[in-house]
């Protein structure tokens, strides 16, 4: 059965080491079989999120993009960088957009509740932007997300790639791509 998945960053910036390692992940899940389709969150355009903005224009566009987006496949990989100790608020804020109401009136949060996700995460920093897992990993969960254990945060990440992009350490390389998989593994048991 044909297992799909949303990659997605929670880093816009244009050399961003978190795109480069999510895009082992995506990798790893593909040669595990799934569909994967990698977006770019700045592509949707999506202002804070502001109640009031919501009551008086409904939802942007890109968040109901999200929405037809997220309803169309089985499971997320993230990739969740770090600021202060926490996930980015372009994560957190597409999130959210995400769980209020679609169009026809039925939950955004439905869309997601069920589905499976795995965590990546990339930072220069000694811990690989690991708090920023664990902040999103509870956001997930809250939201009734299956968060698998597989995960991979990735320290010195300035360091640990090659001009190609390809992680120079071959062992840490399978455990990214490891995720992918056991991610596409996951989501096809409990399909
Ligand atoms: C506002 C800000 C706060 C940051 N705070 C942390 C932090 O708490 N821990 C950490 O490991 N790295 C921190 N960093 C460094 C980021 O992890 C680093 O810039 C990383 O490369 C960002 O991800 P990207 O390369 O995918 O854009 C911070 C960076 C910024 C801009």
């Amino acid at each position: 059965m044909s297992i799909r998945i949303l990659a997605v960053n929670g880093s816009s910036r244009r050399d961003s080491l978190n795109q480069i390692l999510l895009d082992v992940a995506v990798v790893g899940a593909r040669i595990a079989g799934a569909e994967v389709t990698p977006i770019p969150l700045a592509d949707y355009s999506l202002p804070l999120y502001d109640g009031d903005l919501e009551a008086e224009y409904g939802l942007p566009d890109g968040a109901h993009a999200l929405q037809a987006l997220v309803a169309k496949h089985d499971a997320m990989l993230i990739a969740t960088p770090e600021y202060n100790g926490g996930y980015t608020a372009l994560l957190k804020n597409a999130i959210d957009w995400i769980s209020r109401p679609c169009n026809d009136g039925s939950s955004g949060v439905a869309l997601l509740t069920g589905k499976v996700a795995a965590l990546v995460s990339a930072s220069p920093g000694q811990l690989g932007g690991v708090r920023s897992q664990t902040g999103m990993r509870a956001v997930l969960d809250k939201l009734g997300m299956l968060v698998i254990p597989e995960s991979f945060a990735l320290s010195h990440a300035h360091q640990a790639f090659d001009v190609e992009g390809k992680l120079k350490d071959e062992n840490v390389e399978r455990l990214v791509s490891g995720v992918g998989a056991a991610l596409y593994r996951t989501a096809a048991q409990l399909a």
